[in-house]
This record gives C-alpha cells, structure tokens and sequence, in this order.
C-alpha cells in the first residue's frame, strides 16, 4: 500500500496549491464516522462542509445512485429524463413558492443563475428595466465563480481578480436601516442573503431583518433571493430555512446537502421570476444530470421526513448543552450561535485566531471539525446523526478542548 504521506504528497505536487488540507488520507466512511488509510477512525462534525447531510454511503442513496448508473448516466438539456423532472416537481411542492427550477452542479452556480435572472428580470419589468444592482451582505460568501465571489462581500475573496464585475452593492448583515439606504435610490433589482451565514462565522439572520428584507424588496420592486445552500435542506430543523422563518422568497439557491454527497446545485423560482430566463437565456451540460438527480430525488425524502428534522432539533440542543457546560469549564467561548445543526462556537477574544490549531487537536483526537473563518469552531454534522455519535465526537471534542485550555 502507498503510504498515507506519499499520496498526500502528490496532492502537493499536482494539486493547484488553493487548498490545505489535513495530513490525512481519508478512505471509506459510514453514517457520521470516517475512516482513515490506516484504519483509523473520526467522528465526523464537518460533513465534507455541510455536504454529507444523510452521512457517509448511506444505503438509501448508495441504491439510488447505483440503480440510476445501470440505466442511464447523462442525457444533456437537448432531451428529458424522469429523475430531474420528478425532483423538479418534488421541490416546487416541497418549498411551498417556487415554480420552476434551474439545475446546475454546485452552489456557486446556482448563485450565478440567480444574479442573472434578477437582472433579466430587471430587464423586463417595464417599471424598472435600469435597476441592474444585487444588494448582498457583509460577511456573506456565495461561492467562487468570479459573479458569486463579488456578491460575497468578503474583500479577501476579492483581491488580484480586480476588475470585479460592478453592480454589486453591499451593506451590513442584520441591519436593516443600512439596508433600507442602499436600497433608497431605486437601483437595486434584487436582494441576495443567507439566511444564516455560513462560511462569514456561522450568524442567524435575525427574524426582523429578513422579514423586513422582504417588506423593503416589496416596496422597491426587488426580488429576495435567499442562498440556502449552506443552511437549507433541514440543516435548520426546517426543511427549507425560509419556513423557519416564515418568509416567502421569490428565489432561493441549493447545493450542498441538495446531493448529499452527489454534486448538483439548484435555483428555484417563485411567480414573480418565474418566466424571466427564456428559451437560450441560461444553461449549462451537466445541470439535471439524472444520477444526480436520482440521488437528490432519495436524499429529499429521507430530509423532509418528521423524524430527521426532529433528530436535528434534539442533537442541536444536545450539543448546544455541551458545548455550554465545556465553556462553564474551561472558558473558550464568547458566544455559541447557529439554527439546528449548523451551530458556531465564537472563541473569546483572548483565543482569537486559534480555531486552526483546535481543529488540529480535534483530528489528533478523532474527530473532524470545522472553521468559519480564523474565530469559528462550527459544527455542521450529518443532519441524521444518532445519539452514540454525538456523545462520542462531543466527549473527544472535550479532550481537545481540555489540551488547547491547558497548552
Ligand atoms: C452559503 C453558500 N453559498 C454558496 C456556496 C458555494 O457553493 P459551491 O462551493 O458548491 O460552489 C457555499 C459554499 O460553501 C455556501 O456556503
């Protein structure tokens, strides 16, 4: 067998240095644990970034996707298959607003259809066809094509890949006076807005401020566009995290836990959009491809069932209660936050900058965690996580954390 440390050298030799990951070579996994090469085992709190919501070869899925890859792999847009047809229809009556849907192959994707589709939308309302402005949030982050990183208003996701495209617009996260100003002068043809940011440090929208997002797009004649990629799919205990906070957007954007594991993004349109993009507006090769689709078809019945969003809202309270009884012991924390399974530790101030060396001791320990940027521990488990495993991930969580305070 290779070793572990030569394979992990080829990604340093092949690989486009973009990324860094862990000195480990992870090999199968199952429910919420993972495997390394050499056999050893971690209780996985990261979910390859919120991805995995159903776990690690989840035999539902493992039989989806293996009956669909006997039959019929790819088809294009030129013609129609069942699986992506019936997922369409499955997440129109599931959001409870959309009308139509766009598929395409990850998040940043399925933001880009949306930018495109608030200005074509724009481009024909005969009120407002100038309005050509996206208005998105400090501390948000809709992926890395060169569209969705400018709506990200994260500056160091911007800098060398000047020039930016323009008719982006950003204001402060949870303040909705900033909001209402960069909206005053009729420019903006549409809101773009994580419900709960993700990536920024894992921060609830507060209810007033999406609520008030919506009045503000009603009164200006914008379109609300919620980037649900991160927190949707029942991360929230909701299915969708616009029925958690009883908002009706007129977009909203998905990937991540959409596949489970399997790469497919998808925008879905409300009335109001519903028509905007015409025949050669938008596209893409792969997008509905039917494996994917197959998958995402298993994965959103296994996600809107009543005993997985409760699952979520009991292991959230439960690691939510460790995470406080760790805090009263050892005093890492200023503050834990989040919906459902998609929970943030904010490291004090004292400790900032140090959420890469916990994650270190996490994987020394067994368990894989992630970061919200520098200050961020964030927990984003399998949303089908059972009791046994939440024990286990927070009792190592404990030991880490216990070395870090003591260090
Ligand atoms: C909220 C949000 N939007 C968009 C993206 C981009 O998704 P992808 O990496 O699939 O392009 C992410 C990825 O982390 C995300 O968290």
């Amino acid at each position: 067998m290779t070793p572990s440390s030569d394979l992990y050298s080829l990604s340093e030799r092949y690989y486009l240095p973009v990324y860094r990951p862990r000195r480990i070579v992870l090999d199968h996994g199952r429910g919420a644990r993972v495997w390394d090469r050499e056999g050893r085992e971690y209780v996985d709190f990261g979910a390859g970034i919120a991805v995995n919501a159903l776990g690690h070869a989840n035999p539902t899925l493992v039989a989806a996707l293996t009956e669909q890859a006997g039959k019929l792999w790819h088809t294009s847009n030129v013609f129609v298959s069942e699986p992506p047809l019936r997922l369409a229809e499955e997440l129109v009556t599931a959001s409870r607003f959309a009308q139509r849907v766009f598929f395409c192959n990850s998040g940043a994707e399925a933001n880009e259809a949306a930018i495109k589709l608030a200005r074509k939308w724009a481009t024909s309302q005969e009120r407002t066809p100038d309005r050509r402005a996206i208005l998105t949030f400090r501390g948000s982050f809709h992926g890395r094509t060169l569209a969705a990183v400018t709506a990200g208003a994260q500056p160091k996701y911007h800098e060398g890949f000047e020039p930016l495209p323009p008719g982006f617009r950003y204001s402060d996260f949870n303040d909705l006076a900033a909001a209402e100003a960069a909206m005053a002068d009729g420019a903006v043809c549409a809101v773009l807005v994580e419900p709960v940011q993700g990536e920024g440090g894992v921060t609830p929208a507060t209810p007033d401020f999406l609520l008030g997002l919506r009045a503000l797009c009603d009164r200006h004649g914008a379109l609300l566009m919620l980037d649900e990629i991160q927190c949707g799919m029942g991360r929230t205990g909701h299915l969708f995290a616009c029925h958690a906070y009883g908002v009706t957007p007129d977009v909203v954007t998905l990937a991540k836990a959409l596949g489970s594991g399997f790469p497919i993004g998808a925008m879905l349109v409300g009335e109001r959009a519903a028509e905007a993009m015409q025949f050669g507006a938008h596209g893409t090769t792969f997008g509905g491809n039917p494996l994917g689709a197959a998958v995402a078809r298993a994965a959103l019945r296994e996600l809107s069932s009543e005993a997985l969003l409760a699952n979520v809202a009991r292991q959230s309270t439960v690691i939510r209660e460790a995470l406080a009884a760790l805090d009263a012991e050892l005093h890492l924390f200023s503050e834990v936050r989040g919906y459902g399974l998609m929970l943030g530790a904010q490291l004090r101030p004292e400790h900032a900058g140090k959420a890469a060396a916990i994650l270190d001791l996490c994987v020394e320990q067994g368990l894989l965690l992630l970061q919200a940027g520098p200050d961020v521990l964030r927990f984003v488990p399998a949303l089908n996580i059972d009791d046994a495993d939440v024990a286990e991930g927070l009792a190592r969580l404990g030991v880490a954390l216990r070395a870090f305070a003591s260090a």
